[in-house]
């Protein structure tokens, strides 16, 4: 399947990666972006600057939350698809400035669904977190399991957006996806994330700051199995009948859930000893306490998405991590 694909946050790090990969596939692809200032807008516009090689390529600066920009972009490109990814991201931030996500995760995600309501995409796929399972403990996390605990500010727009998603899939018929990502890794890295900031540290000999004492886990995914478990989704809007028990398919409208994860969540150990062995760089270590609005592990079920697009690619954490910390001695010029 290919067509127009307009997707929010193309300058971001997963939808940069997703842009790409569509326009390499022959999709023509807008992608709108606010530059907000929560980190370095030099990468941002570093990733715009490779997609804007592309002829295929259109970028639209905008913030999502204002009112009618969305639906008049809508009126205009006729999108297939729509890929909702802007938000403001991070589970810390959103303690210190919550209002910044109210105005791009609630106010902005209401305007996506405005504009698809008004010209409705074949599907409409939405950016969520497996910070939505919040204090469960139950793992693997499945799609079935309520997501009702949100530990962080960020989580409880999140899950918000999953609720907006399914009434505005009920009331006006619109196939919609929403991803539940577990912790997106690669080159091209957000500057908030623990790969990045460890590498910075680990390079320039400073201490990494190391939570719950090195006591987690996460369900780390290589940014390009992610991007490839988007893009098969994309040709499988939710239709009427679940592919077996661990659906999560509404019984009331064309709407679901799926995680993107790796399905095997590594101890940070494990992944603090992957940046030592790419960076070649013994890592001094700061052990702290948990922060609030963390959780100390997480961990996919990846069964739904396997019955829905079949098996994905699961990079290993070593060959993900040696491919940021190559990407990231190249753009720190180190
Ligand atoms: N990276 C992860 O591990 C991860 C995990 C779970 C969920 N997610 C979700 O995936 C999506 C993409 O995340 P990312 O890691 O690429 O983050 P990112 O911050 O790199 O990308 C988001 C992009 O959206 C833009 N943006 C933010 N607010 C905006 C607004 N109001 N209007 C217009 N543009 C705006 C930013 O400028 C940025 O370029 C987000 O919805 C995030 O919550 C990411």
């Amino acid at each position: 399947m290919q067509g127009k694909v307009l997707i929010t946050g193309a300058a971001g790090f997963i939808g940069f990666h997703l842009a790409r990969r569509m326009l390499a596939e022959g999709w023509q692809v807008t992608g709108l972006d606010g530059m907000t200032a929560y980190y370095d807008p030099k990468l941002k516009e570093a990733r715009l600057s490779i997609l804007q090689t592309d002829r295929g390529f259109q970028f639209e600066q905008a913030m999502i939350e204002e009112e009618g920009r969305l639906t008049a972009l809508a009126a205009r490109l006729r999108p297939d698809v729509i890929i909702h990814l802007a938000a403001q991201a991070g589970v810390r931030y959103s303690i210190e400035a919550p209002r910044s996500y109210v105005q791009s995760n609630l106010i902005g995600t209401h305007e996506v669904l405005e504009a698809a309501r008004a010209y409705p995409p074949r599907h409409l796929m939405m950016a969520s977190t497996s910070s939505a399972y919040g204090a469960n403990t139950e793992m693997p996390y499945a799609e079935t399991h309520k997501a009702t605990h949100p530990m962080s500010f960020y989580a409880a727009t999140k899950i918000a957006n999953e609720a907006m998603g399914h009434s505005y899939a009920h009331l006006f018929g619109l196939p919609v996806t929403m991803f539940r990502f577990f912790t997106v890794y690669g080159p091209w890295g957000r500057p908030d994330m623990a790969l990045f900031k460890f590498t910075k540290a680990i390079l320039n000999g400073e201490p990494i700051d190391v939570y719950n004492h090195g006591d987690m886990k996460r369900d780390f995914t290589y940014v390009d199995d992610l991007i490839e478990g988007i893009l098969r989704l994309t040709g499988t809007p939710p239709g009427e009948t679940p592919v077996g028990q661990m659906d999560s398919l509404s019984p009331v409208a064309p709407f679901r859930v799926v995680n993107i994860g790796n399905g095997a969540p590594v101890p940070l150990t494990d992944f603090i000893a992957a940046i030592e062995t790419a960076t070649g760089r013994p890592a001094l270590r700061n052990l702290l306490p948990m922060q609030p609005g963390d959780v100390p592990a997480t961990w996919a079920d990846a069964r739904l998405i396997e019955a829905l697009v079949g098996r994905l690619p699961h990079t290993d954490i070593q060959t993900g991590v040696t491919r940021f910390v190559d990407w990231y001695r190249g753009w720190n010029g180190s």
